[in-house]
């Protein structure tokens, strides 16, 4: 059982990390790193991974860049076998999509499935699958999201998506505990990211000086306070903490 600060060492820990070319993951990675992991980067943005790659590296950390899409089963598979002992997984990538129920595409919910949920599916399976033939501890945290908690216009398909993350963790909890194997999800509140950055400026503002005023923290969320939760739930800190839901959002009740 952890009794000191030293629980959040993760020195001799080998993590991977989807969505590491920005945002969240790309802080989670830095911060993972910082911590004493050597991370393996996946992304599909190639370039963003090089970056991120660089910054840990500047760091004196230990980062190996794997270009793949989270969709591609196989590819997440030789990126899990070329970490080798794989500790950690941390399955944080994927993307937005805005429709009304009635507007909403076949192709847009299957496209939002594929990476929000199937991407999250594969990644849990091939490090769960590596964790439990490594015969050692291991951690998956999954991203869920506020949006779960609530019904929001326009989210169907990120929500739904979400939600069955929800129960992916938790049912993988119940299945992987007895190998030693933690699964914990994070439900971040509105994050500062490329993902909500995509609006005008001024849409921008609005919309940050509404998260401020909700929040009683008086404050936005921003990735690095949600790779503080990651590596938390990575560490042995969180050691007897599984199927959990971690709720990083500035004390923001969610609106809807
Ligand atoms: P972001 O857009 O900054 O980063 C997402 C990363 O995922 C990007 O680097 C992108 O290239 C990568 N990605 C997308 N599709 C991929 C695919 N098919 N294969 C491989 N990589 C792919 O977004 P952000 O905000 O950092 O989000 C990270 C996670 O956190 C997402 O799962 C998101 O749904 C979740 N989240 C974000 C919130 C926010 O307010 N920013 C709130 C709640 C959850």
């Amino acid at each position: 059982m952890p009794t000191s600060i030293a629980s959040y060492d993760l020195t001799g820990r080998t993590a991977l990390i989807t969505g590491a070319a920005g945002g969240i993951g790309r802080a989670t990675a830095v911060l993972l790193a910082g911590a004493g992991a050597a991370v393996h980067c996946a992304d599909r943005d190639e370039r963003g991974l090089a970056e991120t790659a660089a910054l840990i590296d500047d760091k004196g950390g230990r980062a190996v860049a794997h270009p793949l899409d989270v969709t591609d089963r196989g590819a997440l598979r030789a990126a899990v076998r070329a970490a080798g002992h794989l500790d950690i997984a941390a399955a944080i990538a994927g993307i937005m999509h805005t429709s009304t129920v009635l507007d909403t595409l076949d192709e847009d919910l299957d496209r939002v499935l594929d990476i929000n949920f199937k991407g999250v599916l594969y990644t849990c399976q091939e490090s769960a699958r590596a964790m439990i033939g490594n015969g050692r501890p291991g951690s998956i945290i999954t991203m869920a999201s506020g949006a779960v908690d609530a019904a929001q216009p326009g989210l169907l398909c990120y929500s739904a998506a979400k939600a069955a993350v929800v129960q992916l963790t938790k049912t993988l909890a119940t299945e992987a505990g007895p190998h030693g194997i933690r699964v914990n999800a994070v439900a971040p509140g509105w994050i500062r990211t490329p993902m909500t950055g995509r609006h005008s400026p001024e849409v921008q503002q609005q919309t940050e000086a509404a998260m401020v005023r909700m929040s009683p923290l008086r404050r936005v969320g921003e990735p690095e306070d949600i790779a503080q939760a990651v590596l938390y739930l990575a560490s042995d800190a969180s050691s007897f903490m599984t199927g959990q839901i971690l709720r990083p959002n500035g004390g923001v009740a969610m609106p809807w």
